[in-house]
């Protein structure tokens, strides 16, 4: 009877995975809260996690990689404290492939529902890995890979297997890893450019590889996770949905270890803008996207750089004339998309040397002034003898009666 039910679960696991498979979605996996909080400096307390957790529910991610279990009390409680609160996506937890690292993953997910709670495994596969960290052979890697998850596979539908620098792992023992995690019950199989340094061409050629060298692939799903130590996290997270993979592992803001992880805001517009290129749907509502960085950013306290996509003070503003007097005319003239596309507040025109008089007369109509052409004239000329900075608004109306 118990083998009987056995096949039932796999059989419906299968189902689920070839409905994702075939409807082409990009399913996206935030790991904000554990690889972006293991940034230094970005640690996070329980209540902040449900926080952020509850803003990427809103926002549409189909799984959280909510923390990892083994590695403190704090992310078993702020795991716990989202069962049962955050209903839609599932909640995975990471582990190494220890049972122990499990059986924590069981008690920080106990009560969430079989289909939405998870484990996320890995093990170091790369010579480096095996040679100096593990200190163990390919047969003694491969086999911690498979006792581990046959283990997890008794206590959770979903098991995700990744391939620790996996970018550097030889391809033919990578793509040998990967059959044995499937035979063993992986539901998920995860490529991770660990030291971020894949281009997007080497990226993609693996992806390529790892669907023709792996049967049973079909069955399973492929997940991605890209460092972004040579700034190319997002370009290759892209080619790899270009290439078929279904899941992208991402971080908002793109905080995490080193130069951080691919930036799930920006993976998402890209995937907004360019629909005719990709041609592959997925549910994030981008609409939250700017809200989900400015609270991320306040709670880690990682602060933004101003030219940073979607999140950044400076996407929606401009001092420079010829911009100003475009996006007066119509946004779009220097924009790639409207502010509002991602919650934002909308354009800021900000009044210094390199600003127009078109500009100067658009902030003072909305400050309820009407300049004549001899004020308006002296305001301009005061504007570009400006050593620095900015013309605030008071200032801006004291030169109206200079
Ligand atoms: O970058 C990485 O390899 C990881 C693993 C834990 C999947 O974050
Ligand atoms: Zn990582």
């Amino acid at each position: 009877f118990s083998r009987a039910k056995k096949n039932v679960k796999i059989k419906v696991k299968r189902a689920v995975i070839r409905h994702h498979r075939r409807s082409g979605t990009v399913l996206f996996s935030d790991t904000t809260l554990r690889d972006g909080e293991q940034m230094p400096g970005a640690t996070l307390d329980p209540i902040e996690k449900l926080q952020i957790a509850k803003a990427l529910e809103a926002a549409g991610v189909h799984s959280l990689d909510a923390g990892f279990p083994a590695s403190s009390q704090a992310d078993i409680e702020a795991i716990q404290s989202m069962v049962g609160v955050i209903k839609k996506p599932v909640l995975t937890a990471l582990c190494r492939t220890l049972p122990g690292d499990i059986d924590a993953a069981e008690l920080a997910l106990a009560g969430n529902p079989p289909h939405k709670r998870g484990v996320s495994l890995f093990c170091g596969t790369s010579p480096l890995h095996r040679q100096f960290k593990l200190e163990k052979s390919k047969a003694e890697v491969l086999k911690l890979i498979v006792d581990s998850i046959q283990y997890a596979v008794e206590k959770f539908d979903i098991v995700a297997f990744s391939p620790e620098d996996a970018s550097r792992t030889e391809p033919d023992f990578l793509c040998e890893v990967y059959r044995e995690a499937i035979a063993a019950g992986a539901t998920t199989i995860g490529f991770p450019d660990t030291v971020g340094i894949l281009t997007p061409y080497k990226a993609q050629n693996f992806i390529c590889q790892i669907q023709d060298q792996v049967p049973g692939i079909e069955n399973v799903l492929l997940a991605v996770h890209f460092h972004n130590d040579l700034g190319l996290a997002v370009a290759n997270t892209l080619a790899c949905i270009e290439a078929g993979a279904n899941v992208v592992q991402c971080t908002v803001n793109g905080i995490g270890e080193r130069a951080g992880n691919a930036a799930l805001e920006e993976v998402a517009m890209a995937l907004y803008l360019h629909q005719d290129e990709f041609e592959r749907p997925h549910h994030l509502n981008i609409s939250q996207l700017e809200p989900l960085c400015q609270l991320v950013s306040n709670l880690t306290g990682i602060s933004l750089s101003p030219m940073k996509p979607v999140g950044g003070c400076n996407i929606f503003a401009t001092e420079a004339g010829i911009h100003q007097d475009g996006l007066l005319k119509n946004p779009d003239t220097y924009l790639p998309y409207r502010p509002e596309t991602v919650g934002a507040d909308g354009i800021k025109l900000v009044l210094g040397r390199h600003s127009g008089k078109k500009a100067i007369l658009h902030r003072l109509h909305e400050l309820g002034k009407e300049p004549n052409e001899k004020v308006l004239q002296r305001v301009l000329v005061a504007i570009k003898e400006l050593p620095k900075g900015e013309l605030v608004d008071d200032d801006l109306l004291l030169r109206l009666s200079d």
